[in-house]
């Protein structure tokens, strides 16, 4: 009958210091997750190819070492505390333990010593003890172990229910061919980390065919314009339509098939050109149909020259790798757009690297070669622009102005000045 209070006895200062003290180490998991990031951050600088020359340049790798080292430590010195504090409760509790240990002892030998017991007994009993004292540490860190794990699972579990991209509600087809328009209606968007939108009322129309261009100094809001035009982002106020089909309720893999787009902070992998050109492509094997897609971004000439052509390795990472300059990379990034045959294309500022004739002819050869397709292009170079047939002037995320570039010009107004400030500064 005493035997089960004194299993308790043994079993729950053992579970309480646990648990206690796993809640405390999730606890300090959750708070220290922003530093413990900046570590890794702060040593992948220290470490990177890319900021190799700035930290030489600059001479910032004591400051960063240092910087590191402090936020390190502190991590480092609160996970030592909390696991000084823990192992000295669970000393208590195992003295505690080894007490009613002896204990139990001594009441044996005295039973024994009286003749209750014989040396068999007294023997099977103490190693009956010696059990349940392991079954009862193990039990207890088993049980504290599987509460602190579900507090981590908690977190995944939560993870997991995000929604990723809502698709349950998102099961029409991008048209087949788009024949009316492109209807972008009252749309504001707000990123999560901000509260006033980035983009506010913003009304156009797009016929299907249309050369767009969208410009505005940085910050304007155009690049979000774009991603919001491509279904990454979802509106928060307003709708776009593709011939009466709300963005919002169509499938994400159908909107992808007929969009592509080149970014400004396009992706270099550090892989082999036919996967930097035709990665996720069906036709990456196909040579003819990769080479037709670089040259149009102007790249048949490097790819003539590389050691392995397609299958050269770029990027400096791996051995044997051939490193590129920005301008080529750039090229690589327009080839993997000239991949697919798209009823949408979108150009993002991709051309940043290129001097002003590379990329005048990008996008004179963009303008020829998709003729009669759907293009989106934002181009600081306003001059790239000049071909559109409609140019959309952002402002602090509102259109200011709309039209081509005669009529923006014959307007005078920020366009135009824009226009003339740079017309100067090539001119000079
Ligand atoms: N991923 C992001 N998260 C939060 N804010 C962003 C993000 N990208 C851009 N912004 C903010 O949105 C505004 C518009 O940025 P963006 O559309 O990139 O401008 P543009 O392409 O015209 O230079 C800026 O004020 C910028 O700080
Ligand atoms: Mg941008």
């Amino acid at each position: 009958m005493i035997r089960f209070p004194f299993v308790l006895i043994m079993i729950i200062p053992n579970i309480l210091v646990n648990t206690y003290f796993g809640k405390q180490k999730y606890n300090q998991a959750m708070t220290q997750t922003p530093e413990q990031r900046k570590v890794h951050y702060l040593l992948r600088i220290l470490h990177s190819r890319s900021s190799a020359k700035e930290a030489r340049i600059y001479n910032y790798v004591p400051y960063l070492a240092y910087k590191w080292k402090s936020v390190f430590w502190k991590t480092s010195d609160e996970q030592y505390d909390l696991r000084k504090r823990t192992e000295s409760k669970m000393l208590l509790v195992n003295a505690f333990q080894v007490v009613l240990d002896i204990s139990v002892i001594i009441v044996l030998i005295t039973f024994g010593s009286g003749g209750a017991l014989t040396i068999g007994h007294y023997v099977s009993l103490t190693q009956a003890l010696q059990q349940i004292q392991s079954i009862i540490t193990g039990l207890g860190y088993s049980i504290a172990a599987i509460y602190e794990e579900s507090l981590f699972i908690n977190e995944v579990l939560h993870f997991l229910d995000l929604e990723v991209e809502n698709s349950k509600d998102r099961n029409r087809k991008f048209p087949g061919k788009l024949t009316s328009q492109i209807e972008v209606r009252n749309l504001s968007f707000t990123y999560a980390t901000h509260t006033s939108p980035q983009l506010k009322g913003i009304n156009f129309n797009i016929s299907p065919g249309e050369k767009i261009a969208i410009v505005g100094e940085n910050g304007a809001g155009k690049s979000t314009l774009v991603k919001c035009l491509l279904g990454l982002y979802l509106p928060d106020e307003g709708a776009i339509f593709f011939d009466g089909v709300d963005m919002r309720t169509i499938d994400p893999n159908s909107m992808r098939q007929n969009v592509s787009a080149v970014f400004q902070d396009f992706e270099s992998y550090q892989l082999t050109v036919r996967e930097n050109i035709a990665m996720g492509h069906p036709k990456i094997d196909d040579d003819a149909y990769i080479e037709a897609a670089a040259s149009k971004a102007g790249l048949a000439d490097l790819i003539d020259k590389l050691p392995n052509g397609l299958d050269t390795e770029l990027g400096a990472m791996f051995h044997n790798g051939h490193e590129l300059s920005g301008g080529q990379w750039q090229k690589i990034s327009l080839s993997r757009a000239f991949m697919r045959d798209s009823q949408i294309v979108i150009l993002d500022e991709p051309t940043a690297a290129l001097d002003p004739r590379a990329e005048a002819e990008i996008y004179d050869n963009f303008a020829t070669l998709y003729e009669g397709k759907t293009t989106i292009m934002i181009s600081h170079r306003l001059s790239s622009c000049r071909h559109a047939d409609k140019i959309i002037v952002l402002h602090n995320g509102e259109i200011i102005e709309e039209g081509n570039h005669e009529t923006l010009l014959a307007a005078q107004g920020a366009y135009a000045e824009m226009f003339h400030t740079q017309a100067k500064r090539y001119a000079s």
